[in-house]
């Protein structure tokens, strides 16, 4: 079944199971879940119920969609994603934000634990992307465009949306939040940065970097779906001591400044 296809076949699935079709899709990143506490559920379905949806493999990533409302507005909430450090394809990686188009998404919310290449940011820092580079050794739109899903040669200009990041930067401020704005550079992991590449990505215009958001911003892009999206700083690659740095590690310091961003990002969607 070609991809086309396959996405009408899950989203008729889902649309089955659901009263209300989401505007805003969010998926969230290693050890963020504090916004699937804040989310009034309607219905959850885990990943391993949809069909042509891969399992999710990765400590701290349970692998459950739910649909529900913030505030007033109709979300839909990937608790898990797909990395491409774990063996999937660029189109399983992301296949659940082609998804949230055929339910009718029209903004995509990503989160993210990042390493710092900026030596001024701190360990729990927020960060709202406003710009990438793609460091990832395959595109997800590599091969034959289909014209229904998207255009050949996407537009990446101002692929991370200026009104929802002027949004977010006034709500921290409401909110007291101290938040950086930045460059992410997506890689494919699983290793982290040597201390090398972490100056390497400092230099070529980083701020922070990670193994996953890339793609899916993209794929959003190529479904014209508006992107906001946010990283939690959890290490900091850039010292003049050779630092270690552990998943454990990481996922405790998303985990810390997880309800800081899921504040921040439940006020900018009940704006949406
Ligand atoms: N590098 C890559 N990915 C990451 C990092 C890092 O330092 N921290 C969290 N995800």
């Amino acid at each position: 079944m070609d991809l086309y296809n396959k996405i009408q076949e899950t989203a008729a699935f889902i649309q089955e199971k659901i009263t209300t079709n989401p505007k805003v899709g969010i998926i969230l990143g290693s050890g963020l879940g504090g916004l699937v506490d804040i989310i009034q559920k309607e219905t959850t379905i885990p990943y391993s119920d949809i069909p042509n949806f891969p399992l999710s493999t990765v400590k701290g990533h349970s692998g459950q969609m739910i649909f529900g409302k913030i505030g007033t507005c109709n979300v839909m909430l990937m608790a898990g994603r797909f990395h491409y450090y774990e063996g999937y394809s660029m189109e399983e990686v992301t296949f659940p934000v082609r998804i949230m188009k055929a339910l009718g998404v029209e903004t995509v919310i990503l989160s993210n634990a990042s390493g710092g290449t900026n030596p001024a940011f701190n360990i729990g820092d927020l960060m709202i992307i406003k710009d990438h580079i793609n460091l990832c050794p395959e595109h997800p739109l590599r091969g034959p465009n289909d014209e229904r899903l998207g255009t050949r040669f996407p537009d990446m200009s101002q692929a991370y949306d200026p009104e929802l990041i002027n949004m977010a930067k006034e709500i921290s401020a409401q909110q007291g939040v101290g938040v950086r704005t930045g460059v992410y550079i997506g890689l494919q992991g699983p290793t982290f940065e040597t201390p090398a590449e972490y100056r390497m990505l400092h230099t070529i215009g980083g701020d922070t970097v990670g193994m996953s958001t890339v793609a899916e911003v993209i794929v959003a892009r190529h479904a014209l779906m508006r992107v906001f999206a946010i990283s939690v700083i959890t290490d900091i690659g850039i010292s003049d001591v050779p630092i270690t740095i552990t998943h454990e590690e990481v996922l405790e310091a998303a985990n810390a400044a997880a309800p800081k961003m899921a504040a921040l990002v439940a006020a900018l969607v009940k704006k949406l």
